[in-house]
């Protein structure tokens, strides 16, 4: 199980330490780790490298995602940051093809899948997100919006796979509808995408879904289901570090 907080454009140094004293009050982390059940925390660039040190000083076992990526190697893109650097900072892996990426920064299927190909062949884990809007729901289109933003995305993944990359690949299932407006997909939905994407690309395409939009400690137990939810995206409620704990103690604190 993947637990992961996007903290998009949050936080300030102050305020992740005392995030991380919160979360350090916590004693299960290696138990849950050990378990396969793993925190990972998304800041924005600039705290990439404080909070991994932070995390590895506390001897906390919890993994550092990135929120973003560029899909060059290097060299003249003013901006950006490499796959080679978020390495560089041990981070574990990357959210590509957020909504708001693709909504305010004009970021197409194309250039996603050539983000997700670097980060593989880079050795960081791609967390892709994918989902349909209110609109394209009403218009019966989720099962070609889903198609259409993960096939060329598993089409540069299977090409990976051919070249002998091992690197996990994630999916994080976000309706648009449910990001930070308090209303979720229902186990039903989920469900559904996850047979769409083994019908489309196969059983391994599906083994890897993760739901995010709208996810707090009250919604999370009703959204996971054993073999369908591998893990949850989390915003807003992710920004208390007491949301997580109630979260992982709701989930898995009584094997
Ligand atoms: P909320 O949990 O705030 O709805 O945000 C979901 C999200 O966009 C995570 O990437």
């Amino acid at each position: 199980m993947l637990m992961i907080a996007n903290w998009k454009m949050n936080m300030t140094r102050g305020e992740i330490a005392t995030y991380l004293d919160s979360l350090s009050g916590e004693d299960r982390w290696k138990i849950w780790r050990d378990r396969g059940i793993r925190l990972f925390l998304c800041p924005p660039y600039p705290y990439l490298d404080y909070l991994g040190g932070q995390c590895r000083s506390r001897n906390l076992p919890i993994g550092i995602m990135a929120q973003n990526m560029c899909a060059f190697e290097k060299g003249a893109y003013t901006g950006e940051v490499s796959a080679a650097m978020l390495k560089d900072l041990a981070v574990d892996g990357v959210l590509l093809g957020h909504s708001e990426r693709r909504l305010y920064f004009g970021e197409t299927d194309g250039a996603i899948a050539e983000k997700a190909a670097r980060a593989l062949s880079s050795a960081l884990v791609p967390v892709v997100c994918f989902g349909e809007t209110r609109q394209e729901r009403d218009l019966g289109q989720c099962a070609a919006v889903w198609s259409r933003q993960v096939g060329p995305v598993w089409e540069r993944v299977t090409k990976c796979r051919e070249e002998g990359v091992r690197t996990p690949v994630y999916w994080a299932y976000e309706p648009v509808w449910a990001i930070g407006t308090g209303r979720t997909a229902d186990l039903g939905d989920i469900r559904e995408v996850a047979s769409h994407l083994r019908k489309t690309f196969g059983e391994d395409c599906a083994s890897g879904l993760l739901y995010g939009g709208s996810v707090n400690d009250e919604s999370v137990s009703g959204l996971y289901e054993k073999g369908t939810v591998h893990g949850f995206l989390v915003g807003g409620a992710f920004l208390e570090a007491e949301t997580v704990l109630r979260v992982f103690d709701r989930l898995f604190g009584h094997p």
